[in-house]
């Protein structure tokens, strides 16, 4: 059995299936989750090495994501990339609220369901990721309740790395911009995402800043890309309400 073994979930989307290749690449055994069977199993036999192993899941059930903490409890991994997660375009009021808590539930319940399993079988030297967004740190009118879930795992990343220290298990909030995955079309974007195409980097380079965190032992939050960390850090500078204001250029013109 192989020594080093890392879980990814939403390992078929754009920046999880990337994780995969990339771990798996490096020597890594890898377990791989999300919710289709098929397209796990067709990225499994695309994977170099051995020992990788497909679960398929829905983490927004109890019996799936049952299913998925069982797994973390059971067979000790020394990483975990907790990244399945999914946005929604669109004013508060004019998406079903449905739909808005399903969001909450993947992005944050979830999210922290497999952290707690995870850590709670943990041993020094091993590796919590947790996929956040940029839009964790603004406000996002058009993305209210998906930024809101960002900044929560931002937060919560945040505290686990200081929690964690201690014990020498290490934890990142990995904070990619806009990426080039079907995350914008399926979060209903008409055409592609509210950002200028500049903005947008390939899931590669997000997964090259998340891999430099979790071999190089960086902690918190890590923000994928010059431009984004520039971004990030001039929001800072501004009052908050004026960056809700500049974001609010960007949101679709959809009245509320
Ligand atoms: N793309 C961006 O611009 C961007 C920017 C910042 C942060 N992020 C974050 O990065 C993470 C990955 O996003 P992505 O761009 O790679 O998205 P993506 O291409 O849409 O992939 C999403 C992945 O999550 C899985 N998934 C969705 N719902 C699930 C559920 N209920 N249970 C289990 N798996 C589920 C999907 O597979 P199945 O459908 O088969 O389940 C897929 O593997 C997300 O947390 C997202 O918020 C993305």
């Amino acid at each position: 059995m192989a020594s080093k073994r890392a879980m990814v979930t939403g390992a078929t989307g754009g920046i999880g299936r990337e994780f995969a290749l990339h771990l798996a690449k490096e020597g890594w055994a890898v377990t791989l989750v999300a919710r289709g069977a098929g397209a796990l199993e067709q990225l499994r036999g695309g994977l170099s090495g051995a020992g990788h192993q497909i679960l398929a899941a829905d983490l927004g059930t109890d019996a799936g994501l049952t299913a998925v903490a069982d797994r973390l409890s059971a067979e000790h991994h020394t990483v975990l990339v907790n990244n399945a997660g999914f946005g929604l375009y669109g004013w508060f009021t004019g998406i079903p609220v449905s739909k808005q808590r399903d969001m909450i539930r993947l992005n944050c319940e979830s999210l922290t369901t497999l952290a707690y399993s995870f850590l709670s079988a943990a041993q020094p030297g091993d590796t919590l990721l947790n996929t956040a967004s940029t839009l964790g740190f603004t406000p996002f009118p058009s993305s209210a309740v998906y930024a809101a879930t960002k900044a929560y795992v931002i937060s919560f990343s945040e505290a686990l790395w200081y929690e964690q220290r201690p014990r020498g298990v290490n934890v990142i909030a990995l904070c990619p911009g806009a990426t080039r995955t079907p995350f914008h079309t399926q979060a209903g974007a008409s055409d592609a995402a509210p950002y200028p195409p500049m903005m947008f980097q390939d899931p590669e380079d997000v997964v090259r800043t998340g891999l430099r965190a979790i071999n190089g032992r960086r902690s918190g939050a890590q923000i994928s890309g010059l431009l984004n960390a520039a971004l990030v850090q001039s929001s800072r500078l501004l009052p908050r309400t004026w960056m809700v204001r500049i974001m609010g250029v960007f949101a679709p013109k959809t009245a509320p």
